[in-house]
């Protein structure tokens, strides 16, 4: 019978990180046990999946805790108990973080297997690449799409209001910008403010602020005592962190400011594998940065209600498959 822990038997990560080399490539040249002990210790939510006292999978979940969870290093032994331990794993996090936006990037083996879950493919998912961010060294084909990808969607007009990005006719060289990466003094109603305006929706003040005081990284951009742009993200703090909440007020926009929050925030997270997952607006946006847009990230929508016509622009169909997939 498989039953989960919180916490490794004997707290020994030996088994983990072998288990984690065994089996996913992105770990397959650590040795460092401490790496594999923070990651897990680090991240909001880990299990460890055991049959009687053998190791047969993990997960964790790093998240905000109110609207963003990503699943990361899903690992099991090969075979039906296997399976088991990750059907249990993935549906417990899924309990766990209910009502939120929950998003992996999977291995190419574990796409089925996370459709059967319930999450669907993500099309707007993207990597920062860097040379403090490298995109991992495994084919690049298995996991990005070729730069400048467009989906068939993505020639129409969008149903729903996705902004594209404005271009201010404000002359930043007048502005007093500085930048801040701490909630020190932030007004967070501002911070609402901003992301309503740059993603022209409603949002509750509170839960802003919730998720930005759980983040593990944060930047805020002013100029004199006005708030700007900002953006935050959540990570381990040494292997996985996902962006999120990247926004410039619509009088501020088009002028740089958006990429120099995201390299003032990346350079927060050196040596990490950073994801975002942003809407088709967005899109053009990172690909023009040095982000590669993902082909096997998957996310279980937190409104699963959402209209075909908008989720279009979100998620491929279930049971997709590029040609080179077959
Ligand atoms: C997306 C956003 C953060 C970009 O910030 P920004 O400061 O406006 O963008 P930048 O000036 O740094 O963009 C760099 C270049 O990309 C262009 N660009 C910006 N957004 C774009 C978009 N959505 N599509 C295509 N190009 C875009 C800019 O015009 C600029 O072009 P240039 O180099 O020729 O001058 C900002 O437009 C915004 O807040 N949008 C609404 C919220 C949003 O969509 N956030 C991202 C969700 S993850």
């Amino acid at each position: 019978m498989i039953t989960c822990r919180r916490r490794p038997a004997g707290r020994d990560y030996g088994p983990v990180l072998a288990l984690l080399k065994e089996t996913l490539p992105s770990w397959k040249e650590v040795d460092d046990i401490k790496t594999a002990e923070t990651a897990f210790e680090k991240s909001t939510f880990a299990l460890f999946a055991y049959d009687n006292d053998r190791l047969t999978g993990i997960i964790r979940a790093i998240s905000d805790d109110a609207a963003w969870t990503l699943l990361a290093d899903l690992a099991a032994i090969p075979g039906p108990e296997g399976h088991s331990a990750k059907t249990m794993l993935v549906q417990a996090c899924l309990d766990r973080f209910a009502g939120h936006e929950v998003f992996t990037v999977s291995e190419p083996g574990d796409i089925a297997f996370y459709e059967e879950m319930g999450l669907l493919r993500s099309k707007n998912a993207f990597t920062r690449d860097g040379e403090d961010h490298p995109v991992s060294g495994y084919p690049l084909s298995d996991y990005y799409l070729p730069k400048g990808y467009r989906y068939e969607t993505e020639f129409y007009p969008f149903a729903g209001n996705f902004p594209a990005g404005q271009k201010s006719s404000r002359d930043l060289s007048r502005a007093q910008l500085r930048y801040q990466t701490d909630a020190e003094g932030v007004d967070f109603g501002e911070v609402n403010d901003v992301l309503c305006r740059a993603f022209l929706d409603q949002r509750d003040r509170d839960v802003t602020e919730k998720t930005f005081r759980e983040s593990t990284y944060l930047i805020f951009a002013y100029d004199g005592d006005r708030l700007a742009g900002c953006a935050r993200a959540v990570s381990d703090t040494v292997r996985q962190a996902l962006i999120l909440n990247v926004a410039v007020a619509p009088d501020y926009q088009g002028l740089h400011l958006g990429g120099n929050l995201l390299d003032r925030l990346c350079a927060q997270m050196k040596g990490q594998n950073v994801f975002l997952n942003t809407h088709p607006g967005g899109v053009g946006f990172y690909n023009r940065g040095p982000y590669f847009r993902n082909k096997t990230a998957l996310l279980y929508p937190a409104h699963p209600d959402t209209p075909e016509e908008i989720q279009k622009g979100f998620d491929l169909p279930k049971g997709y498959r590029f040609i080179d997939e077959y």
